[in-house]
């Protein structure tokens, strides 16, 4: 006999998709190395501003009930949560690391959500889903593991449905000159040193965000993301910077 979680899930259109095969990256490994202590420590570098980036990401959503939505880069589930929390209607948490997506099970199950947010692991540059799923698709701190930017917005955008809202959340480099100055010493020395002692994992993160932000954000600023997705099929694109500039919120409508 089926339990109640699996009837509500049996007609999902995400159920039946096998999960692709997951070649190991430098991502799954860095993120691997911190699963366990994930959440606290990512709250902790981000002078408390990780939730509440989140929580302005998530209010942006144009949700209506029953809808479904993709969460790529879901770690350990945090976004597909506040997502649940506020809205009714499903979530699939897809993300390339296993160890994530085990600390996010957990979360999941205790929060008894697991009836509404399905978790799979898979790469956000080949999603394992048919055109045209999903009523929103939202992803946080991607592009900067991704190879091809523009090729990974056009599989988001493929899985989206026309009229279907796209959201992202990534970090930023501030660019007023003293915040830009106190954002080079946090990255370049605080940070680096502060991990030192929490794990031999996080001080590999310390030690790789500073320059890995900056590297991606020369290469793809926010004007050229916004090209990207309209380039992609999201015509009409917004951002807001978040705490100065350390944060970028963009969301934008598929044409139909
Ligand atoms: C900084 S964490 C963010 C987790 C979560 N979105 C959050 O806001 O707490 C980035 C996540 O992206 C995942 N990731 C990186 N590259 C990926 C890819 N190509 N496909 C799927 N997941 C990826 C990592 O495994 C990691 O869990």
């Amino acid at each position: 006999m089926k339990t109640k979680k699996e009837e509500d899930r049996k007609d999902s259109p995400v159920e039946s998709q096998p999960a692709v095969p997951v070649r190991r990256t430098f991502a799954q490994d860095l993120f691997d190395g911190v699963a366990p202590s994930y959440d606290t420590w990512a709250q902790v570098l981000t002078f408390f501003q990780y939730l509440p980036w989140r929580r302005f990401l998530v209010s942006q959503m144009a949700l209506r009930p029953g809808n479904l939505v993709l969460d790529v880069c879901t770690g350990t589930a945090g976004v597909a949560m506040e997502i649940a929390d506020h809205h009714d209607g499903r979530i699939v948490g897809l993300d390339a690391s296993q160890l994530m997506l085990q600390a996010g099970l957990r979360a999941v199950e205790k929060k008894n959500l697991d009836g509404r947010v399905q978790l799979i692991q898979g790469r956000a540059e080949r999603l394992p889903f048919p055109d045209g799923t999903f009523d929103v698709v939202v992803f946080t701190y991607l592009l900067r593991y991704v190879q091809d930017p523009d090729a990974t917005i056009r599989e988001l955008s493929r899985v989206l449905k026309p009229g279907g809202e796209l959201l992202s959340l990534e970090f930023g480099v501030p660019e007023a000159l003293w915040v830009r100055a106190l954002w080079e010493a946090y990255n370049r020395v605080v940070m680096p040193v502060m991990t030192i002692p929490v794990s031999r994992g996080w001080h590999r993160v310390g030690c790789f965000l500073g320059p890995s932000i900056r590297d991606f954000c020369q290469r793809c600023p926010v004007d050229r993301l916004a090209a990207i997705w309209r380039d992609n099929g999201i015509p009409l694109v917004e951002t807001r910077p978040l705490f100065k500039g350390a944060a970028i919120v963009m969301w934008g409508t598929k044409g139909r």
